[in-house]
């Protein structure tokens, strides 16, 4: 007599294989935390974007390789954003909703960091970023924080050091008129560097992706400034140095974090920046163990020199990765609480204690180029 049919045994193997199918889809997602990047890892930041990856993945692979986080592995979804506010919506939407991620790490620029932010305070969902210093970024929410200090601060840092270093009085600006961290450090700079005692004799405007800017600089040049503040990005200002060099410019200029990266200097701008200035987050001449482990670390890694951008990425994964162990939770609630908490965390850029309105109290660096260097200046404190 035979006791089961084919069919029968047919769908008997159809149930174990959705059970078994069911079991291990359930394991995956509870032995893993899920956490979400996104970053410009193309367009025309994408140094940044790549540099900020780098140092999230090496932190990643780091706990990982140690047993993990709660018992658990961390999986890391990354997303590109091309560089673009409306792209960022989109993916920063999906990793919420379809990856039903634990927190987000991103973004470097505060425009992007400005898009993502709403959809993560609506759901709950902390956000760390690793470079977004407009201090309207973390203004966005309770459960958005930062690892890199903000440009109040760093606008205060410019202007202090142009007044008191440079000892230069008639400052021109040159500011990205569609970018919130342009517009916002050049009004900072401006308030503290007049209320100084400086005055501004000019005050121009580009747009990110200009390849002529001539007008506007032989404008700067008729005003006969000292020196000139470009709160703008690498990208831009490698063309900007060149072209005010050629039209006859030949004062200093200086600008912030967004020029951090060896793509500033690349052809004519090693010299056409030479003896020009920036404020940035980390040195690699830094000798504390802190930052030389990690540049040992990263080298061996990738082959090749980290920006500030890797550095900020590493903190901001570390950072949340220490909020989810004391918080001991996947909860958003509680893990945007034990963010808020960090004390004296100990980062590869300084040590970080979160402020009450989530932003770190940590010093900024200017960096002098010299010898078609970065060469470290000065450190200043909060
Ligand atoms: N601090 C800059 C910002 O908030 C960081 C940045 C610079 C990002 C340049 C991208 C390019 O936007």
């Amino acid at each position: 007599m035979k006791i089961i049919s084919s069919n029968h045994l047919t769908i008997l193997i159809l149930i174990i294989f959705l059970l078994v199918f069911i079991g291990c889809d359930r394991d995956k997602k509870e032995s893993y935390i899920i956490i979400g990047q996104f970053a410009c890892l193309t367009g025309s930041e994408a140094e940044f974007g790549q540099s900020q990856d780098k140092g999230v993945r090496m932190a990643v692979d780091e706990i990982n390789n140690s047993g993990g986080l709660l018992g658990k592995k961390i999986e890391l979804i990354t997303e590109d954003n091309k560089g673009d506010n409306n792209e960022t919506v989109t993916v920063v939407s999906k990793l919420i909703n379809k990856n039903k991620i634990t927190a987000l790490i991103g973004e470097v620029a505060s425009s992007r960091s400005k898009a993502a932010a709403p959809l993560c305070q609506s759901a709950k969902i902390p956000m760390i970023t690793p470079g977004s210093t407009n201090p309207e970024v973390t203004k966005l929410g309770d459960y958005i924080f930062r690892v890199c200090f903000t440009d109040s601060f760093q606008a205060a840092v410019n202007a202090r050091f142009a007044f008191n270093s440079l000892k230069v009085r008639r400052v021109a600006l040159f500011i990205d008129e569609k970018n919130t961290y342009s517009t916002g450090l050049a009004e900072g700079f401006k308030l503290l560097f007049t209320s100084l005692g400086g005055e501004i004799v000019a005050e121009e405007k580009y747009s990110a992706g200009d390849k002529d800017f001539t007008i506007q600089l032989l404008r700067i040049k008729n005003k006969n400034p000292d020196a000139i503040f470009i709160p703008g990005y690498y990208s831009d200002i490698n063309l900007i140095s060149i072209q005010a060099r050629n039209n006859g410019i030949k004062v200093p200029l200086f600008g912030g974090d967004g020029w951090d990266s060896e793509k500033l200097l690349e052809g004519q701008a090693k010299q056409s920046l030479e003896g020009c200035y920036f404020s940035t987050h980390v040195s690699k001449e830094d000798q504390s163990p802190q930052v030389q482990d990690f540049l040992n670390k990263f080298r061996n890694k990738y082959g090749q020199e980290p920006n500030g951008y890797a550095f900020l990425g590493y903190d901001a994964a570390m950072l949340l990765f220490d909020a989810i162990k004391r918080a001991n939770s996947i909860n958003g609630i509680k893990i945007k609480e034990a963010l808020a908490q960090t004390k004296n965390f100990n980062g590869v850029t300084g040590n970080i204690t979160m402020d009450h309105d989530r932003n770190p109290i940590k010093p900024c660096i200017i960096v002098e180029i010299k010898n078609g260097e970065f060469k470290y200046k000065e450190t200043i404190n909060p």
